[in-house]
């Protein structure tokens, strides 16, 4: 059985006195919350107050990227080592938005998935297909480059600190969810991808969130689906009556 996670990606939204007003209603809201994994992902600035409103809660703050280097003349950038001296215990990684926006490519995200780990920040790697790449019929084929060029010296034992986030791009911000049954084919096609390169058992304990307009609508229909083992959330993360709805959901 795997321990479901639900994440809430901030992005550049909130400022700091509302990241710590959030950070504090799910505090109190989560509190009876104990079978399942709960992480926000604050901008950066807001990092170190989110992590000490959330203390001894039970929540993972997590960061929304970071550099591979330890430091050095990087202008600009954070390290792991950066972000877990402000209280982070995850990162997430190849973000759609790194990804098209920032142009950040497969063999830059491997690299800081290996970083992470490196340093014992769990990494939320990032995979997912553009609009026409789904109608060109090449999902499958994206989305596989992006978790053996994601997970490309990973050993088998480091996957347990992994979380791989399916985000197919044209449902991220537009309203557009993919459907249970979809979301949970291409799950189910990285966890045979996994099960390739590490064997069933490590693949079996893996756990695979969807994310793409996730609102309290539409979650607990995604959670019934045998292969969707969480969420990663964006606009519905940044209030806590619909985050706590998700991450409350039913099924
Ligand atoms: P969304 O964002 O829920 O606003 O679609 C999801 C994400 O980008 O992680």
């Amino acid at each position: 059985m795997r321990r479901p996670f639900i994440g809430g990606n901030w992005k550049m939204f909130l400022d700091a006195a509302e990241g710590k007003r959030l950070a504090e209603e799910l505090v109190d809201v989560t509190k009876d919350v104990k079978d399942r994994d709960i992480m926000i992902c604050p901008a950066f600035p807001l990092l170190q107050v989110v992590s000490r409103t959330v203390k001894g809660s039970g929540l993972f703050v997590g960061s929304q990227n970071m550099y591979y280097e330890n430091e050095g003349a990087f202008t600009g950038e954070v390290s792991a080592r950066m972000l877990q001296s402000v209280g982070c215990s995850h990162v997430i990684i190849g973000h759609s938005e790194r990804r098209h926006i920032f142009h950040e490519k497969n063999d830059l995200i491997q690299k800081k998935v290996a970083a992470a780990l490196q340093a014992g920040l769990k990494p939320v790697l990032c995979v997912g297909e553009l609009l026409d790449e789904r109608e060109a019929g090449k999902t499958e084929t994206v989305v596989r480059e992006q978790v053996d060029e994601g997970l490309k010296g990973v050993a088998a034992k480091e996957l347990e600190n992994i979380v791989i986030a399916y985000e197919p791009v044209w449902a991220i911000g537009t309203g557009k969810t993919a459907t249970p049954e979809d979301a949970d084919g291409v799950h189910s096609f990285i966890r045979t991808l996994v099960a390739d390169l590490y064997g069933a058992h490590v693949s079996e304990a893996l756990r695979i969130i969807y994310g793409g307009s996730v609102k309290p609508d539409n979650v607990d229909g995604l959670m019934t689906m045998e292969n969707i083992d969480g969420a990663l959330v964006g606009g519905a993360s940044l209030n806590s009556e619909s985050f706590t709805r998700i991450i409350k959901y039913q099924t």
